[in-house]
């Protein structure tokens, strides 16, 4: 069927954090939500139609999971990314950044050590800090307007033997890069070489577009797929975030028993009876939408970027290899971080996340969600506009 992008979806009665917290947030409500990374659009019709039968039964008690679930998910890593995931390596989480903080907590020590490679999404600062281990920054580098990893710095960081993981985002959040095959294996092999695990969170992992390919760390050797864990989640596809479920995915038997038992002991180890439907129904039959999904938001990426390079150019724009999230480069705005998010929020009012809360370096960046209607981005872009024409004046 052909799915409409296009269509502006009443919000009301929806209790979306994305609308109902902008006043929270931002401290005001007429803003152009851009903000929170899910998607304005509705999700596959498979998907409501299985929710619906569900919701149809009247009966939500306690769920068992059926074989199928595991299948759905196993099949669609293992045709769509090459991924053979066996079904006694699989747990099920409420989400990805629950599992990021169990995992911290249950399989290191206080005191512990881990990389993250910042600008990067911001729970990974706190599953670490506030779990009380240390962050270890490997910052990206950018060259020629893309982020790459400085392997440089990282082999300098993995000697320390209190360096036990490193939390790799793949792809990318904020700067959209779908790391390479090529660029997975020098990571990995240095993080082998020195004992430091991978904990990849691939939640982004289906969103990449422009003949790009997404590889799951995991999936690369026997070898990686022992030395990691990974996040991921149906949830972003498919815009059933509030559902909350997810899969870790944990091949070592002693790391698996540590999280399956802290999710037994704190009894979250069943999906709630939607997310149950929802998820097999996204993987058996959600393909056709999120082909469709990736159309409209590559040209969504595209007409931000045409937009800004004609008529805003002071706010430059590299096209990410997957997400949709742009990253938006502020730095000829000539700024300060609390004035750049004032700009945005009381002269363009646009709900948009800033840089700085990705790390230090996000500074003079602002993080745009173009998961969303073209019609509202055009709006967006034209308060922009206007504002920044205001400030030359
Ligand atoms: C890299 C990354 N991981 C995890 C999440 C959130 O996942 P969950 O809602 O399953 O915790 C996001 C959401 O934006 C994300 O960008």
């Amino acid at each position: 069927m052909q799915y409409n992008f296009d269509a502006i979806i009443n919000r009301e009665n929806n209790f979306s954090a994305k609308y109902d917290e902008l006043g929270k947030k931002f401290g005001r409500d007429d803003l152009t939500a851009l903000w929170v990374a899910d998607m304005d659009f509705m999700s596959a019709k498979p998907i409501i139609d299985a929710i619906k039968d569900r919701a149809e039964q009247g009966i939500y008690g306690y769920t068992s999971r059926p074989d199928s679930y595991y299948e759905a998910f196993c099949e669609w890593y293992r045709k769509r990314h090459g991924f053979n995931i066996k079904k006694e390596w699989i747990i099920h989480s409420p989400a990805v950044v629950s599992s990021l903080s169990l995992i911290v907590r249950e399989v290191t020590q206080p005191g512990d050590k881990i990389i993250i490679q910042t600008p990067v999404y911001h729970p990974f600062f706190e599953v670490v800090e506030k779990n009380n281990r240390e962050l270890v920054k490997n910052p990206l580098k950018k060259v020629n307007g893309t982020y790459v990893m400085d392997y440089e710095d990282l082999e300098k960081k993995v000697i320390d033997e209190k360096v036990k993981f490193l939390i790799l985002c793949n792809p990318h959040n904020p700067g959209g890069r779908v790391w390479t095959k090529e660029e997975l294996i020098r990571l990995g092999e240095i993080c082998i070489k020195n004992n430091v695990k991978v904990i990849s969170d691939e939640i982004h992992g289906e969103l990449v577009f422009g003949g790009k390919r997404y590889t799951p760390f995991a999936s690369i050797s026997e070898e990686f797929c022992n030395h990691s864990i990974t996040c991921l989640s149906a949830t972003k596809t498919f815009n059933i975030a509030g559902l909350q479920a997810s899969f870790v995915v944990i091949p070592n038997k002693f790391e698996y028993d540590k999280i399956d038992e802290i999710l037994g002991i704190l009894d979250i180890r069943r999906n709630n009876c939607f997310s149950l439907v929802a998820v097999e129904a996204a993987y058996k039959y959600g393909e056709e939408w999120l082909e469709q999904l990736l159309d409209y938001i590559e040209k969504n990426i595209e007409y931000v970027i045409n937009y800004c390079k004609e008529r805003i150019p002071k706010i430059k724009i590299n096209k990410p290899d997957g997400t949709y999230l742009l990253w938006l480069d502020c730095k000829e705005l000539g700024m300060e971080d609390d004035e750049l998010s004032s700009f945005f929020i009381n002269q363009a009012k646009v709900a948009l996340n800033s840089g700085i809360g990705f790390g230090d370096d996000g500074k003079d960046y602002m993080r745009m969600n173009v998961a969303c209607s073209r019609s509202i981005l055009e709006e967006a872009l034209k308060k922009i506009e206007g504002a920044v024409n205001k400030l030359e004046k």
